[in-house]
């Protein structure tokens, strides 16, 4: 069908948040041994990280990565993967059933994360542990020497303070497969005990209460309410995890997930603002969408039915082009909402349910997911604005029927050479192009002829099952898009299941 886009500077949602370019990395399945970490590989560097590895980090413009889990946290013990290696204890993990050799910890997560230039951010245990093991782990990172644990960093090889601002109240304390699972009472007093102790370490860290691990949990909207009632003032942030999959071969579901992003995010700020109101604040508690990404959970039989292996193949979903068109349609929604979202994470980082893969000993390669994030990290700068698109609708099971093209669009104009205009396009129709037609003069506020088309990168295939391997990791790549502009007028045609990145300045 046709679709026209309009775009003006005067309605704009807010900045580009640098922060919703996050992700994770959790001790599970091989993320971290033998994906950012593996002393043995030839390209280690001195620390025993991955520098091919490190480099796929940097060009995928990661921002802030949040660890050591997910459900990992939730009956980890940090004190075992600190000071020599040597002497650190071989665990077992409850949450994957599997051998933790604690080989990496805090402070080597901290100096890998510094080394690939991201901000860590830390989640503290409170499924099997509590308020003072969080304060400790505190004082670990951030504390000035002269007490027990800020000294025990130095003798580690810390003298100065990690500085990590930004901390998990635990994770996914709702879902009854967490270490710890609580009832949103119980949560709620535990997150406020915690949050009331490390800020009399630090007023001025960034806490995150956890939320619900999907829209669809029974206790979903109960659960933020009572935590933040609890919470509020002790808390900037509540956490939103999701992730989405074709359910029962529902394609045209699977391609509208960003509805239910959207839905959650409405939400999540709608209860938080409820109880601000209540309670007569003007504080506006922020949105830490710190798990996302599509995740064929249909296939995985659960975590109480792994064998206990070491490093184990966990969740190594291989994606493909319908994938990565999601992806960057979650990314769009993401943006869409920078006025409350504050932080995102795409979950995980490396070989499980990943953007980047490995093979132990070997090579490393960009999943088709890797490209809409990377050009979204990359592109998406200055003011996003709020597109008036008007398009075809396509129907759907799961959400009604839907607008065939997810819009995003931010503005740059604090450059020297003028503004740039970056667009991106998602058409999440199976078998309908969109012929695009984008008014440009108006988005940029130049006088007419006054800008030009940079790039049109698209990403698509007439094999939307098209995916990156090993053999043939480039097999998917955005291509050029062929836009044309004449006039004031952008046109392209979007083909179906296609993903787009195009630039202007
Ligand atoms: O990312 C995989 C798992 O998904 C995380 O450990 C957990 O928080 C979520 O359920």
């Amino acid at each position: 069908g046709r679709a026209t886009v309009r775009l003006d500077p005067a309605f704009a949602v807010g900045p580009v948040r640098p922060r919703l370019f996050g992700s994770f990395v959790e001790h599970m399945g091989r993320c971290v041994y033998t994906g950012i970490y593996e002393p043995s590989h030839p390209d280690a560097d001195e620390l025993g990280f991955r520098t091919d590895v490190a480099h796929l980090v940097r060009e995928l413009g990661v921002t802030v990565v949040r660890y050591p889990g997910g459900n990992f946290v939730s009956n980890y013990r940090w004190e075992d993967g600190v000071g020599a290696k040597a002497d650190r204890p071989t665990q077992l993990d409850l949450a994957w059933r599997s051998v933790e050799t604690n080989q990496v910890g805090t402070d080597d997560f901290v100096d890998w994360a510094r080394s690939v230039g991201v901000e860590p951010m830390m989640a503290v245990n409170l499924g099997t542990r509590g308020p003072s093991e969080a304060v400790e782990l505190l004082l670990y990172c951030n504390g000035d020497p002269g007490t027990q644990w800020p000294d025990r960093r130095a003798q580690n090889g810390h003298v100065e303070p990690h500085d990590v601002r930004v901390w998990c109240l635990g994770n996914e304390m709702d879902g009854p497969w967490q270490m710890g699972h609580k009832t949103a009472e119980e949560y709620a007093r535990v997150a406020e005990e915690t949050a009331r102790a490390m800020r009399r370490v630090d007023r001025d860290l960034e806490l995150v209460a956890c939320g619900s691990s999907s829209r669809g949990m029974p206790t979903f909207g109960t659960w933020e309410r009572v935590v933040l009632e609890r919470c509020f003032d002790l808390v900037d942030h509540v956490s939103a995890h999701a992730y989405y999959e074709p359910l029962d071969g529902d394609v045209d579901s699977f391609l509208a997930s960003a509805e239910d992003m959207n839905r959650f995010i409405q939400s999540v700020v709608a209860t938080a603002d409820h109880v601000a109101a209540v309670r007569g604040s003007d504080k506006r508690i922020m949105v830490s969408f710190d798990e996302w990404n599509v995740w064929r959970q249909q296939g995985f039989d659960g975590e109480s039915s792994l064998a206990v292996r070491e490093a184990p193949e966990l969740i190594e979903d291989v994606y493909d082009v319908t994938d990565a068109v999601v992806v960057g349609s979650l990314l769009a929604t993401l943006l869409q909402h920078a006025d409350r979202v504050s932080m995102a994470c795409q979950a995980q980082l490396v070989n499980v349910i990943a953007p980047i893969m490995t093979e132990p000993g070997g090579a490393s390669w960009r999943q088709t997911i890797y490209h809409p994030f990377a050009l979204t990290a990359r592109y998406a700068r200055g003011m996003v604005l709020r597109p008036a698109v008007v398009c075809d609708r396509v129907d759907t099971a799961a959400y009604g029927p839907v607008d065939q093209l997810v819009v995003t669009a931010t503005l740059d104009d604090t450059g020297e050479g003028g503004a740039d205009l970056t667009v991106f396009f998602a058409n999440r129709s199976r078998t309908e192009p969109v012929e695009l037609t984008l008014d440009v003069a108006a988005a940029v506020g130049a006088a007419p002829g006054d800008w030009t088309l940079v790039e049109h990168l698209a990403l698509y295939d007439d094999d939307p099952t098209a995916t990156n391997t090993r053999l043939e990791p480039d097999r998917v790549v955005p291509r050029p898009g062929g836009a044309r502009t004449e006039g004031d007028t952008l046109t392209a045609t979007l083909p179906p299941t296609s993903w787009h990145c195009i630039r202007l300045t």
